[in-house]
């Protein structure tokens, strides 16, 4: 897929972390980069702007979603089923959303990318909502790519990445953190934003990319 001076791509989640550095490199690219999210006044839980978001657009070439970083943690017995629910709102049904309305406008050779996580498919006892919610986005692409085709449909897991989703933590934790990535991964580092933005430029490029889930993740899943 070549981009053109008339690519139109649409990066939901596009202002910060991942999609921040994916939209930025789009933009060194021929044509037109969007990106939307709550700062841009959409959001995602809120699925007929969602629709509206994307008729007002009209055709597109790629969409990309990398909204929604938060999720609670913890064991079932304290889960809070109120904020387990946002979180899929947000990142499970408002993925979903965005490939409803965006679908009848994507123009042929077009793309959509989700974003998953590594969560997904390691089993780290106290993450089941992200593991949860990663996992559906990835079992539902696969359907998608089927039933979208010839549209592609993508998923992105990325592993522990050194964004804005950690600007909560205390300094000191977030870097004992990501050094004990670093120390601990096979590719003995963390990841960087910029890491996994070149795996969505990857399954957007290659014409024989569908259906797939592709792992940036420094090893996490084969350690
Ligand atoms: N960072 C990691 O270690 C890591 C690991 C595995 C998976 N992931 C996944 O990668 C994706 C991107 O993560 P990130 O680290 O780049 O997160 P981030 O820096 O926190 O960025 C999240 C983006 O989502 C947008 N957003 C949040 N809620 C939204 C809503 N309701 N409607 C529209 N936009 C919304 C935010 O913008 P506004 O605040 O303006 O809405 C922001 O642009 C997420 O799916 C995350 O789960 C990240």
């Amino acid at each position: 897929m070549k981009f053109g001076e008339g690519t139109i791509s649409v990066v939901i989640g596009g202002s910060s972390g991942i999609g921040r550095a994916l939209a930025l490199s789009l933009e060194t690219r021929p044509g037109r980069v969007i990106v939307a999210s709550r700062s841009s006044g959409l959001d995602v839980g809120d699925i007929a702007s969602v629709e509206r978001f994307f008729t007002d657009i009209g055709l597109v070439d790629h969409v990309i979603f990398t909204a929604g970083s938060s999720a609670p943690g913890g064991p079932l017995v304290n889960l809070d089923f109120d904020t387990a629910k946002t979180a899929f709102d947000v990142k499970f049904w408002g993925a979903l959303a965005v490939a409803k309305a965006a679908a009848p406008h994507i123009k042929p050779g077009g793309t959509i990318t989700f974003t998953s996580g590594f969560l997904a498919r390691k089993t780290v006892p106290g993450t089941l909502i992200k593991t949860a919610m990663n996992a559906a986005i990835e079992a539902v692409a696969k359907i998608l790519a089927v039933e979208l085709a010839p549209v592609r449909v993508n998923v992105i897991s990325p592993g522990l990445t050194d964004t804005e989703a950690y600007q909560g933590m205390e300094p000191v934790a977030r870097k004992s953190m990501l050094d004990q990535a670093a120390a601990t991964l096979p590719a003995r580092r963390f990841g960087r934003a910029e890491d996994i933005a070149q795996g969505f430029l990857f399954v957007i490029e290659n014409p024989f990319v569908t259906g797939a889930t592709i792992d940036i993740d420094g090893g996490a899943l084969v350690r």
